[in-house]
């Protein structure tokens, strides 16, 4: 089929060299030139294992030109929707985009099917998303079809996620498109699951708040665990044999961060708060987050007076192989011991440059260097941090670094 992708995030090239691989031809659209060029010389935008290398095997048409996409059978909405400072989402990229789909609209003469992968709140596709694409003069299932398809992919496997998806949720406005979106999917082999669009939007964010919920739920078994001195990854290892409950996203720590899951929560708190309903569960997973840097911080304090003294940081990105920094734990972190009037040093594989941008005063070092700190916190659990030697030192961990147990004080966070 011709795919059309709107936007080269982690979401839009994600799917368009995915769905290159699979055999379809692909125009990818953007608006940043600076980004279309990258992609022609095969270089990601993105920091994403993989992704390169399915650049380079595929034949992508890259563009800024909507019109490029008149001859288009799908065409993917893949733009990002930012949290705004209420907590809502911004849709301006989203209106932005649908206008400009409306041009290509008003023109095409045959039928194609607009499908929204963008994270958007219960109601946007049909709401927002239909009544700009209809200003083109044609009938939204009817003249042109609409889906709403939630992404699932995670960054730093985005690539395996999309090819071994564990379902594939079709929010269909009719059948059509949905049958149309359904062969897109259906050589990948996994359970596809049609509802409307309002519904497919619900279950993207009800399965990002669920897995945050089970993160905050771990977590406060966690510092339960700590006072009681019971070790809560044994715990944890107990309960995810049921398979009721799952072994997975119960690593108590710092707790989560990234670009998806604090924004969806925000999100949907806003606006169900927006219709009258106090969501008791969602704003405690968050408090509890907000939290465990500050319980790690006191932890610290048990060790080290702050003040004049260099604390080490382990790791910068919201997670492992990512350089990705948004809403990454470490920033609340070092925001407070600045505060409290330590000297930082940190260390990531990939997130530095990142992270100079938010604090340029830090230092920025090896891992060696970080590691002849006064004190020295676990923040993301890269994998290269298995194999430093941490003998003699003072190590507050916040992801459970098994090796760092041999340091001379060590503390877990939740453990
Ligand atoms: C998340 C979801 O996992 C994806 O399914 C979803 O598609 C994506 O958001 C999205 O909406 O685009 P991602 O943000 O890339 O993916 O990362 P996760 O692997 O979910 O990790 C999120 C955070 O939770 C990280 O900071 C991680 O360190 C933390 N985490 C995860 C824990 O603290 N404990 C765990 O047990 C698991």
């Amino acid at each position: 089929m011709n795919v059309s992708v709107i936007g080269c995030g982690y979401v839009g090239l994600v799917a368009a060299v995915c769905l290159a691989k699979l055999g379809h031809r692909i125009t990818l659209v953007d608006v940043d030139e600076q980004k279309i060029e990258m992609l022609n010389n095969c270089q990601a935008p993105i920091h994403e294992p993989d992704v390169e290398e399915a650049l380079s095997q595929s034949d992508l048409e890259v563009t800024s030109d909507y019109d490029c996409i008149s001859n288009s059978d799908l065409i993917l909405l893949c733009v990002s929707t930012p949290t705004t400072d209420d907590g809502f989402i911004s849709l301006e990229y989203i209106t932005q985009a649908s206008e400009q789909l409306a041009q290509v609209l008003k023109k095409k003469l045959d039928y194609c099917v607009v499908v929204v992968k963008s994270t958007v709140v219960p109601g946007t596709t049909t709401d927002v998303v239909i009544p700009i694409l209809e200003k083109s003069g044609k009938k939204a299932g009817i003249d042109f079809g609409v889906c709403m398809v939630p992404e699932f992919l995670a960054e730093g496997k985005a690539i395996y996620d999309f090819m071994n998806p564990m379902r594939i949720v079709i929010g269909e406005y009719d059948t059509r498109s949905g049958d149309m979106a359904s062969q897109l999917y259906q050589s990948l082999g996994a359970p596809i699951l049609r509802t409307n669009p309002i519904t497919a939007e619900m279950i993207k964010y009800a399965s990002n708040t669920f897995l945050a919920t089970k993160i905050s739920f771990i977590n406060e078994i966690g510092n339960i665990c700590k006072l009681l001195g019971i070790d809560t990854y044994e715990v944890a290892r107990g309960m995810g044999a049921d398979d009721r409950i799952g072994s997975k996203f119960l690593n108590a720590g710092l707790g989560f961060g990234g670009s998806c899951l604090p924004k969806d929560i925000k999100a949907l708190i806003s606006r169900v708060k927006q219709m009258g309903y106090e969501p008791r569960i969602l704003e405690e997973v968050w408090n509890l987050n907000e939290h465990q840097g500050a319980n790690l911080v006191a932890l610290l304090k048990k060790h080290i007076l702050l003040k004049g003294s260099t604390v080490g940081l382990l790791g910068l990105a919201f997670k492992p192989e990512t350089d990705d920094i948004r809403e990454s734990r470490a920033i609340r972190l070092v925001k407070v011991l600045l505060k409290e009037g330590a000297t930082i040093r940190a260390y990531d594989p990939a997130a530095v440059e990142n992270f100079k941008c938010l604090f340029p005063q830090i230092e920025y070092v090896s891992s060696q260097k970080v590691l002849a700190s006064d004190a020295i916190i676990i923040v993301t659990e890269w994998e290269e941090f298995s194999h430093l030697d941490y003998r003699g030192k003072i190590v507050i961990d916040g992801r459970r670094v098994p090796k760092a147990m041999e340091a001379k004080v060590y503390e877990g966070l939740c453990w």
